[in-house]
């Protein structure tokens, strides 16, 4: 089988996911859903979708994931998801995923995933270390495979899932021919990394995001935890080193940036102005976005119907990919 048709079809397929492990966060929203929605815009085709199998790695609390599930979509289609123009689907909808995951598997070698940082990291921090986490890069890998992704969106952190896939499409096309695409990760750089209150990355499991989806009271409780120094209003302050600024920085335009930088390096400026200014800024730029996620969690209905239709045309090319590996492992 020639794979030429095929790679021409889907030159700029892209496709991305995001676990519903909690309502996606101001990391989640810049590091991934923006620049996801932005890519889909310039591209004909793309895939998008909940990873609500991976989520089950984590959540055993079948309340607690669908609720997840709910507010995950809401948050992407609140930031302008266009479901007309993109294939917006849940994962667990599409079963052929994990078919796929395990076909991969036999292929990949386990000693190559024994060194994945990401199953390192969580089985150091997690209580709960499943045989799921392990093999959660082949069940990524899956996901884009599954498609004939040939541009994956991510944050940094998911670079080396992006190295498995692309890894193990190239052991299945030596082993059984040219299948599968190999796919090409896409990074942010300015926003590939988001810091969270306590100046770590910002992660659900770190205690320390900010949370856009809750009442103006609330997300100004989260910008008034953010840790800084202990310098006074009138000292000159390093912006480079303030985890406000850096929030600041990725939400504020240039010319506020700059200005903001001037007033740190002078002295004159205290934290809790900084903070307040940081939060007009969120408030402000997410406005809109915050006020459609709020319908959006009063018309539950409307967001499963979008669901459910995107996995009806998800299914549909999964099909496709999984005959072409099917005939090729023999089965
Ligand atoms: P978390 O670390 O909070 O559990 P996920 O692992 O669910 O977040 O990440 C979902 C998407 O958001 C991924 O593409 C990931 O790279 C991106 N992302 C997560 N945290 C950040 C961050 N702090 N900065 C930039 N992107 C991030
Ligand atoms: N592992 C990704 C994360 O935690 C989520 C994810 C699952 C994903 N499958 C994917 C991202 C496929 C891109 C493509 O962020």
């Amino acid at each position: 089988m020639s794979l030429k048709p095929l790679l021409l079809l889907s030159m700029s397929r892209i496709l991305t996911g995001i676990q519903s492990t909690g309502t996606p966060h101001l990391g989640n929203i810049l590091g991934a859903i923006i620049p996801a929605i932005e890519e889909s815009k310039k591209n004909t085709e793309s895939f998008l979708f909940i990873a609500d199998l991976h989520s089950l790695t984590q959540i055993k609390n079948p309340d607690e994931l669908s609720e997840n599930t709910y507010s995950t979509a809401a948050a992407w289609l609140a930031f302008g998801l266009d479901t007309s123009k993109t294939v917006f689907y849940k994962q667990s909808d599409v079963p052929l995923t994990t078919e796929l995951s395990w076909i991969l598997s036999t292929i990949f070698p386990y000693q190559r995933l024994t060194l994945a940082h990401s199953f390192k990291d969580k089985s150091n921090q997690l209580k709960d270390v499943n045989v799921g986490l392990f093999t959660y890069p082949m069940l990524m890998a899956a996901d884009i495979l599954l498609y004939d992704a040939n541009v994956v969106p991510v944050g940094k952190d998911q670079l080396q899932h992006l190295e498995i896939t692309r890894d193990v499409a190239v052991k299945f096309n030596n082993q059984y021919g040219e299948t599968l695409i190999v796919p090409e990760p896409l990074v942010n750089e300015q926003t590939k990394y988001i810091t969270g209150t306590n100046g770590e990355k910002m992660s659900k499991s770190k205690n320390n995001i900010i949370d856009i989806f809750v009442d103006d009271k609330k997300l100004k409780k989260q910008i008034m935890k953010i840790e800084t120094h202990s310098l006074s209003v009138e000292d000159p302050k390093n912006p480079k080193e303030c985890n406000v600024f850096k929030l600041y920085e990725v939400i504020a335009s240039t010319n506020e940036v700059e200005l903001l930088s001037k007033q740190y390096l002078k002295g004159g400026i205290g934290y809790g102005e900084a903070k307040e200014l940081l939060l007009d800024k969120i408030l402000n730029r997410f406005s809109e976005n915050r006020e459609k996620y709020f319908q959006l969690l009063e018309d539950r209905s409307k967001v499963e119907e979008l669901l459910f239709s995107g996995s009806k045309k998800a299914r549909v090319q999964a099909q496709k990919v999984l005959k072409r590996v099917r005939s090729r492992v023999g089965f």
